[in-house]
């Protein structure tokens, strides 16, 4: 009880003003210049004017580890997936090299995803797609979401299509789970009745404890977390946010993240891809 109702006053507590995202400018390895600013999608009329990366929310420190490769602890985890990429697996003895060439013919792909299929029938993320590839033509085991190899494979992705800009599709099929997300981003969860958008469309910029509030994009993921040091995903990361609130949460892969992660891809369209980003 006195843990619970300690955690509730931190949550409640007036959230500070502060400034909200700062005026600098990322450029990864001096070379690549990233927009982490841009005007809000339509479908954000009434809610937001601007979009903004969470990396102009991270202290200077935190900033400077995402512009140069060397730095960045999340590109060991890219590494990690070029080997992956290269190996051959499965009862058909492929590796994604033996159909897709080189991870750069993947650039832009990060960027259009989640992505409905049309074969499927279904919304698929990034990560359900590699384990497409995996079960369906390799004849490989799936990786297990959100975890280890599919992270690192989903960096590997994200790293070729840094400085596209995202552009998630939310009409036509799409349209279905879009609006299952974006009802998921407006709920009131838990015992302390915060939606997503309670702490980041109405309080970013703000301070929560001693977390400097971002407005929850996912154009950086995954992400190499300073706080558990290793790479994060989309789904990882929903899942710590919604258990502050003190609800029940739901998986990592569930219809429900995969519907929630498309609408917050959305809510960031306009923004390059960055990840793997580093973040506290
Ligand atoms: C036997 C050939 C084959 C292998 C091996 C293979 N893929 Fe694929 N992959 C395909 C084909 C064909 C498509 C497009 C068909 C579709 O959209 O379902 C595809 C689509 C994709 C896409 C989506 C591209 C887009 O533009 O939407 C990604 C991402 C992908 N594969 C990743 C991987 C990864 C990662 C691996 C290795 C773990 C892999 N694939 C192994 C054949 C393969
Ligand atoms: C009680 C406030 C709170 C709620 C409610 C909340 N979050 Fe968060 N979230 C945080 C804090 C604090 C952080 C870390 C600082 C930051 O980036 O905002 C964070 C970080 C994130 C990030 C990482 C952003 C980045 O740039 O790496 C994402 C994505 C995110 N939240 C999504 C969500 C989604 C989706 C929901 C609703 C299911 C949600 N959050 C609900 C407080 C909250």
């Amino acid at each position: 009880m006195m843990t619970a109702a300690a955690a509730m006053l931190a949550l409640t507590a007036p959230m500070l003003a502060a400034g909200g995202a700062d005026d600098d400018t990322l450029i990864i390895n001096e070379d690549l210049e990233i927009t982490t600013k841009a005007a809000a999608a339509p479908h954000l009329d009434g809610h937001l004017d601007e979009v903004i990366s969470g990396w102009h929310f991270r202290d200077d420190d935190t900033q400077a580890m995402e512009m140069d490769d060397f730095d960045n602890p999340g590109m060991i985890f890219v590494d990690q997936g070029i080997d992956q990429w290269n190996a051959v697996e499965g009862s058909e003895e492929k590796s994604c090299a033996s159909c897709h060439g080189d991870p750069e013919e993947m650039a832009g792909v990060k960027a259009v995803y989640p992505k409905w299929n049309e074969e499927a029938g279904e919304v698929r993320t990034l990560q359900m797609q590699m384990n497409d590839c995996r079960e369906n033509r390799m004849g490989a085991e799936p990786w297990k979401y959100d975890a280890g190899a599919a992270i690192n494979m989903e960096a590997l992705l994200a790293s070729v299509s840094r400085g596209m800009p995202v552009n998630v599709a939310i009409d036509g099929p799409a349209a279905e789970a879009w609006e299952m997300g974006k009802e998921m981003y407006y709920t009131r969860y838990g015992l302390l009745e915060l939606s997503c958008a309670s702490c980041h469309e109405q309080n970013y910029g703000n301070y929560i404890r001693a977390d400097h509030l971002s407005q929850g994009q996912i154009n950086g993921f995954p992400t190499y977390r300073l706080k558990n040091a290793k790479l994060n995903g989309a789904h990882g990361r929903f899942k710590g946010c919604i258990r502050d609130t003190r609800a029940e949460t739901f998986s990592p892969g569930s219809p429900e993240f995969v519907a929630l992660e498309l609408y917050v891809a959305s809510r960031g369209n306009g923004l390059d891809v960055e990840g793997p980003s580093v973040r506290n």
